[in-house]
């Protein structure tokens, strides 16, 4: 078949998220676009695509998927949204809809999602709602999708400014991780995703938390044989942990969010300033130190959990901002009807757990020491 990538197509690592009958394969490698083309194709004749893609990835992903499946014989559209995260919401989820119907998607064709988690979770939602649900599948083109949205089936559009509150538990049929996509990310993408890769280290793994310490140079300049790896260590770990808790019911999902209490917070609080891997860089910075003070992170190995983030230039600035206000976004993290916060804290490098016992004073110590 042609190629109209400049990188040959090669799939360098394989998984199998088990869902027993929701299962599907993440590949992982270079050009994949030929190879999704190609599988699309497969399909036969008068299938039928929408590809849904942002004004950035479009023209960049999109488009040229669409002009391959089209020399193919599938009958493909391509539905552009604005970029950024007010795109997440029920305007354009409704449109999408319409023009899936205008398209003449049916039950068994397919909804194709090619840009970030913004692209990733109104499609996906979208494709999970239309005629009660057709097949999707994620490329997704930025780091923090790769290693974190893509994978584990939840797709959301926001509710007014309130996060992800109107969505589905929908798992792709397929995902393709191109690590050729990422060299156009702009540099705080990067980071954005950088944030979560380390998050896998700090909470689950200290294997791979060696692996990025030995490997940072090329890791942050994107290294076609090294990113393969860590981003296919990164899904293993978000898989197993889904196919755990898929709902999120066993408490089990809910360590994915190590760091993210804190982020939540500033990313609230600095008006979106800082990006969410960013923020969470720094809400893992701030529940280190939190489980050192707590007693059940040796001074070692915060020094370990600190230098990683150090290493990839992660949470590496003085913040100045309101003491009083952060912790009333923190408040907001509250579990309704309850008095306490639940901190995921870490007792060493690779292992978390749930507290329920932190004193506030020593939470208000923190964010002073993060933010005052
Ligand atoms: N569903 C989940 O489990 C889950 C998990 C984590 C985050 N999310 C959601 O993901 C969203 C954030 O996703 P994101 O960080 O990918 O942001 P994003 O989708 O907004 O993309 C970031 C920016 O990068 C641009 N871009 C994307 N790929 C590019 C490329 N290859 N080259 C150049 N530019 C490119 C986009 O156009 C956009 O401007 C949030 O809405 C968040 O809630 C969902
Ligand atoms: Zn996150």
């Amino acid at each position: 078949m042609p190629s109209t990538n400049d990188e040959k197509s090669a799939v360098m690592e394989q998984l199998r998220v088990d869902l027993g009958g929701r299962s599907y394969d993440i590949l992982i490698g270079r050009g994949l676009r030929d190879q999704l083309a190609a599988d699309l194709a497969a399909r036969g004749e008068g299938s039928v695509c929408a590809v849904v893609a942002d004004k950035n990835t479009a023209p960049l992903f999109g488009e040229p998927l669409v002009e391959e499946l089209r020399r193919f014989g599938v009958r493909a559209g391509m539905y552009v949204i604005e970029p950024g995260e007010e795109s997440k919401c029920l305007a354009t989820f409704e449109w999408l809809l319409h023009e899936f119907k205008a398209l003449g998607l049916k039950r068994h064709d397919l909804v194709v999602s090619v840009g970030g988690g913004v692209v990733g979770d109104v499609s996906g939602f979208a494709a999970g709602c239309y005629m009660r649900g057709v097949d999707y599948i994620q490329f997704p083109t930025t780091l923090l999708s790769q290693v974190d949205s893509s994978v584990g089936g939840k797709v959301a559009v926001n509710l007014g400014s309130t996060k992800n509150y109107c969505g589905l538990f929908n798992q792709p049929r397929q995902v393709y991780l191109d690590v050729s996509v990422l060299k156009s990310l702009p540099e705080r993408e990067v980071k954005s995703g950088l944030g979560e890769v380390c998050k896998y280290a700090l909470m689950a793994d200290a294997e791979l938390y060696g692996f990025l310490m030995e490997n940072a140079d090329a890791i942050l300049a994107l290294d076609d044989e090294i990113m393969p790896k860590v981003i296919a260590w990164c899904c293993h770990i978000k898989s197993e942990v889904v196919a755990e808790d898929e709902r999120e019911t066993t408490g089990i999902r809910a360590l994915l969010n190590y760091g993210h209490t804190f982020g939540h917070a500033l990313e609230e609080i600095t008006d979106f300033a800082l990006s969410h891997g960013e923020a969470v860089a720094y809400g893992m910075k701030a529940a280190g130190l939190l489980s050192n003070k707590m007693g059940i992170l040796s001074d070692e190995e915060y020094e370990m959990h600190h230098a990683l983030l150090s290493r990839f230039g992660l949470a590496d600035k003085r913040l100045h901002l309101d003491v009083d206000r952060f912790m009333e976004a923190m408040n907001a993290d509250k579990k309704a009807g309850t008095d306490t916060l639940r901190y995921i804290l870490a007792s060493h490098i690779g292992v978390v757990e749930v507290r329920e016992d932190v004193p506030l004073e020593l939470v208000q110590e923190v964010v002073e020491w993060l933010v005052g």
